[in-house]
This record gives C-alpha cells, structure tokens and sequence, in this order.
C-alpha cells in the first residue's frame, strides 16, 4: 500500500510522514530528498539554475521513479498535486492524504523554519501572506482531490493510522487492532 501526504509547504508532510512510517513499519520517501539524492543538488540551487518549469518536469518524472512495490509513505513537495496528472498518478497508484492548514498557521511556520525553500526565501513578512494565500487558492483545487482531507493543526500519526484503517486491506490493519 502507497500513502501520498500532500499539502502546502510546512503543514508537516516531512515530519508525521516519517513518525506514520515507523509506526506502520513501511518505508518512508520524502521527495524532495529523492530529489536531491538523483539529481546530486540542492532544491533552491535548482530553482535558481533551471526555473522552476524545469523542477516540475524533474518532479514529474522522480514520482514515477519510485519503487511502489513495497508498502511505503510518501511525502509530496508543496507543488507536486499541482502539475500536470500528479494527482491522478498518486490517486491511482495509493491513497492520497491532505494535510490541511490555514495560511495564517503555515505563514507562520514558513517565517519559523529553517529549511531554505526557494519560492519563499525572497519574501517579506507582509508578501508571504499574500503569497501564501494566493498560492493556496489555486492548489486547493487539486489538494482537493485527495482521498482522505485532514485538519493537520492536531493530527498524530496515530491519529491518522485510525483515519486510513478502512484502506488498509486485512493483513495489515489486523496489526492495529
Ligand atoms: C514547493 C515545495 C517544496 C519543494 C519546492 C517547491 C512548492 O517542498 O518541493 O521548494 O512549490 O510548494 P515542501 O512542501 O516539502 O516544502
């Protein structure tokens, strides 16, 4: 079984994927590292480099790389549901999950975080609201789609181990019980 988490940057796709991946013992990918480990670059140098069309494309393709053979977790980038049947893919390959937040609390989280995301790092206080909104406004459509649409200001992976039980086929979920 594949779990996609999908969600705007910082609503701790990162974070609960890797905790929902040792409680139910799959494998955890998080795409942005694939990223970084098949390309041999760092996110923000690539954006600077190629654009970001080019990411999309490289995303694009890294997605489709990963090995679904083994019960996995899956943690998306921000944009990934975004572009082109990204979504469709994961809604065929797995059950998708959208960690939801309001942009107020991912602001934020944004300001807070040390992580250098390049679509943010130019921005001030004020212009990262704004942003943050805008950008959310367009990707609702396709966060959207997810099976599974959860409230991530409280969510554990517990929690969420209880939500995705109808998913699991018999083998697995008995493990839960
Ligand atoms: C992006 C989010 C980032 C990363 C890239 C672009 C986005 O991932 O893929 O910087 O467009 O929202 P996180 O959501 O893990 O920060």
């Amino acid at each position: 079984m594949i779990i996609y988490l999908i969600g705007f940057m910082g609503c701790g796709k990162s974070t609960l994927g890797k905790q929902l991946a040792g409680d139910l013992n799959f494998k955890f990918i998080d795409l942005d590292s694939f990223f970084v480990s098949k390309e041999k670059i760092k996110i923000h140098e690539y954006f600077t480099r190629y654009g970001e069309e080019a990411f999309r494309k490289t995303e694009y393709k890294l997605l489709r790389q990963i090995d679904l053979s083994t019960n996995l977790v899956v943690a998306t980038g921000g944009g990934t549901p975004c572009y082109s049947d990204n979504m469709d893919y994961m809604r065929k390959c797995g059950v998708t999950v959208f960690l939801q937040l309001d942009s107020a609390l991912l602001c934020k989280r944004l300001i807070k975080s040390h992580t250098i995301r390049p679509i943010v790092s130019s921005k001030n206080n004020e212009e990262l609201k704004i942003w943050v909104e805008d950008l959310i406004n367009k990707r609702t459509e396709f966060y959207n789609k997810a099976h599974l649409i959860i409230d991530a200001r409280n969510i554990s992976s517990a929690l969420l181990v209880k939500v995705l039980n109808p998913y699991f086929t018999n083998s697995i979920s008995l493990n839960f019980i």
